[in-house]
């Protein structure tokens, strides 16, 4: 089969095929323009920016663990005007989408970055609401529906471009929440940010996370979020991106059949820069080997 359909849309935005980056993971794409031709993702999505710089928490904020990372890096990043003037002429260099990641303290911060990014050359952005490492604001806005789509609906005001709303699992039920967003006016909802977790040094008896809790990624959490994902797809029309441990072809299928109409990798990246194009190949592999011709036949196609 030579001729596989692999482009999807999400929220109008067309997608050369279903792989984009996880942000925070894959720098603003320079960083990795070394190893992945960028022109092979269907999107990259960049690290969170802030209305002004954020130095992140104090060090050590990452820490390995089984089938996994922890990490505390708190949002640290130059601001959206270093981030507009910087970054997006580099990325535009390539044949991909260009997603935006905004954090803030206070609706009025998420606001102001959306404002500033409605203005530039870029294809969507993805409101985060779900980071564990921030004192204010971020995952407090994401652990209640009511607040969520409250969230939602200012910012979205402001964007020109379709608006993702990027979900914590670190809620009872996502459901809900992922209803919230949707009411909010959400065009695309993504999940999962990580799960709050924590690691002690027993020698020294002390966390080994200066901010002492951090957020877990990597395949340890990969069930988490396919769970996720398929409750989430049940429950609103909006399209899902998925991403929690996808590190090959197979996992990001199981996302797929969750329900997910694109993936994201992240903390793969780490271990495997080449990560997000062996997500791509492996995809092909699948759909050549199963004979399915039309990535779309894949989306939630699961019989339970
Ligand atoms: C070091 C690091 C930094 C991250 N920074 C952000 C961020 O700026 N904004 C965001 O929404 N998610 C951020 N995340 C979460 C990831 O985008 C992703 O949702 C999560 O790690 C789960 O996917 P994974 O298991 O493939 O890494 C970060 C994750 C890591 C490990």
């Amino acid at each position: 089969m030579t001729n596989l359909k692999t482009k999807v849309n999400i929220a109008g935005v067309e997608l050369k095929n279903p792989v984009m980056t996880a942000s925070g993971t894959f720098g603003s794409g320079k960083e990795y323009s070394e190893f992945v031709d960028l022109n092979e993702l269907g999107a990259v999505v960049v690290k969170g920016v802030a209305n002004v710089p954020w130095k992140g928490n104090a060090s050590p904020r990452v820490a390995e663990t089984y089938g996994g990372m922890l990490n505390s890096v708190g949002l640290q990043n130059p601001g959206v005007h270093a981030f507009v003037k910087e970054d997006i002429l580099f990325l535009r260099k390539y044949d991909t989408k260009i997603i935006v990641n905004i954090a803030g303290r206070s609706v009025e911060d998420y606001c102001e970055v959306a404002e500033v990014l409605s203005n530039a050359d870029i294809d969507m952005i993805e409101l985060n609401i779900s980071c564990p490492n921030v004192k204010e604001g971020c995952v407090s806005f994401g652990v209640n529906p009511h607040t969520v789509e409250a969230v939602t609906k200012e910012v979205k005001k402001y964007c020109k471009q379709p608006l993702i709303v990027k979900l914590s699992p670190n809620v009872a039920d996502i459901a809900e929440i992922a209803k919230g967003a949707e009411a909010g006016g959400a065009d695309a909802i993504s999940l999962i940010n990580t799960l709050l977790g924590m690691v002690i040094d027993i020698h020294k008896r002390r966390p080994v996370l200066a901010n002492i809790m951090g957020g877990l990624s990597g395949p340890a959490i990969k069930p988490v979020a396919v769970r996720m994902v398929y409750q989430v797809a049940q429950a609103v029309k909006v399209p899902i991106i998925g991403m929690g441990g996808i590190s090959n072809g197979d996992d990001a299928i199981e996302f797929m059949l969750a329900g997910a109409s694109a993936v994201a990798v992240g903390t793969a990246n780490f271990f495997n820069p080449r990560a997000t194009i062996d997500v791509k190949e492996g995809i092909e592999n699948y759909m050549k080997k199963y004979g399915i011709s039309n990535i779309k036949d894949i989306v939630g196609n699961i019989t339970v």
